[in-house]
């Protein structure tokens, strides 16, 4: 049988995640041939600095690599359609960053041509794969937390928290009319429906830009820079700093969600409870080897992460035993080795456990749910209803 040490792969981008993206890769042993840059310069340095053989000119030069079986959309968000087409186009398998598009209809498309190919498709939703979230949804899967009523929780952030901040994602025509949304609030939303297995129904969203003007640099600026340029250019800020978004879920739970990239001192906070009739379960990205266990009869838990103590899919997703601290980096390598798997396969299996392209679709549904609402300032339901049946849907159906 084949093994993952012998797939060869490219990353499209070589920024903060491409960068994650190679590394992970070398780790569960598929071979990285090479990346693609924004310039063939930046390219090769970026390959010298990472130590990989080869940086592309172009993606038609990548894509005549025939050592490449598969190929990792890390660009920025305005570019996955397009290259993910064309990837699929030369028959290659494709791991695309969130979120999939900036319109559904880009999204759609990709899932079509995805299934018609039969390649291995999948969108990263990283998060899933901290083994704790693993075993939250083995959890709720099994009735351990009775049925689930109540799903809240947020994603904060503060890197964009000052008007002197800047990132491609505050262009609208590069990162998406929505921005903290759907750059950060696009992974608890899918993180929520992969846990509970139900979608998001219905929402009604209050969406805010707290800072109107922001200061562009006029050199480039790496995601996360704290160094700052003196010669910039003010920019009007349309897209949200924050939301705050009330949701019903398919099978009747309900929940709430805050998301922020300006709250001073969360650097990363992606935090959830599930309130089920027999026993809650939180979690914080922060804290991520650590999950709390809430009973109303008995005194409540906090469950370390522990291989001997998680069901099959908490054990999969860990690399390490109990209180050998895992983290983001090892999420990559845990959602990897599920893609791989199919890769090895040759094609995608009929119902993969990793997030799709079909998973990526619904969230940008969702995303287009959640902007009508803060426009109209009403109850919206996810319209799934121009999305072909005979489509895959995405994992939590
Ligand atoms: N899953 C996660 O946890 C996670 C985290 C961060 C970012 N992301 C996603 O990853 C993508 C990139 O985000 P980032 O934070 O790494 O941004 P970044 O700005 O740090 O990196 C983007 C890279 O793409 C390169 N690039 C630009 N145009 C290109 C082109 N035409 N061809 C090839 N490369 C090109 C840039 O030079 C840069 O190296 C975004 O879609 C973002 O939403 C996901």
């Amino acid at each position: 049988m084949r093994r993952i040490a012998g797939v060869g792969a490219a990353v499209i981008g070589t920024g903060f995640i491409g960068t994650v993206h190679v590394e992970a890769l070398r780790r569960i042993g598929v071979q990285v041939r090479g990346v693609l840059g924004s310039t063939p310069q930046r390219g090769a340095d970026r390959a010298e600095t990472l130590g990989v053989p080869k940086a592309y000119d172009s993606l038609e030069d990548l894509l005549a690599d025939p050592a490449v079986e598969v190929v990792h959309v890390t660009s920025p968000n305005d570019l996955h359609v397009a290259q993910a087409r064309a990837i699929l186009a030369a028959g290659r398998h494709v791991v695309c960053e969130k979120p999939l598009a900036m319109t559904a209809a880009g999204s759609a498309e990709l899932v079509e041509l995805a299934a018609a190919s039969g390649l291995v498709n999948a969108t990263n939703f990283n998060i899933r794969y901290y083994p704790l979230n693993q075993h939250a949804r083995e959890s709720v899967a099994s009735g351990t937390l009775g049925d689930v009523r109540l799903v809240t929780g947020r994603y904060f952030q503060d890197w964009l928290l000052l008007e002197s901040d800047w990132n491609w994602r505050l262009q609208p025509d590069r990162g998406g009319a929505l921005r903290a949304v759907g750059d950060i609030g696009s992974h608890w939303l899918d993180l929520m429906t992969y846990i509970t297995g139900q979608r998001i129904a219905e929402v009604m969203a209050d969406l805010t830009t707290f800072i109107p003007t922001r200061h562009e640099p006029t050199g480039p600026v790496e995601t996360y820079a704290t160094a700052r340029s003196t010669d910039t250019v003010a920019r009007p800020i349309g897209t949200e700093d924050a939301a705050a978004i009330l949701l019903r879920f398919e099978d009747g739970a309900r929940g709430s969600v805050s998301i922020s990239q300006i709250s001073p001192g969360r650097k990363n906070s992606l935090q959830y409870e599930i309130d089920g009739s027999a026993a809650a379960l939180a979690w914080d990205s922060e804290q991520p080897d650590q999950a709390w266990i809430g009973h109303r009869d008995r005194p409540n838990e906090i469950l370390i992460r522990n291989p001997a103590l998680m069901g099959a899919a908490g054990q999969a997703a860990s690399a390490l035993p109990g209180g050998h601290v895992e983290g983001f980096f090892d999420t990559f390598c845990a959602h990897f080795r599920a893609v791989y798997a199919d890769v090895v396969a040759g094609a995608s299996s009929s119902r993969p456990g990793y997030p799709t392209f079909a998973d990526g679709h619904d969230e940008v549904l969702v995303g287009d749910a959640i902007a009508e609402s803060a426009r109209t300032g009403r109850w919206v339901t996810v319209d799934r209803a121009a999305t072909p049946s005979h489509i895959p849907q995405g994992v939590a159906r």
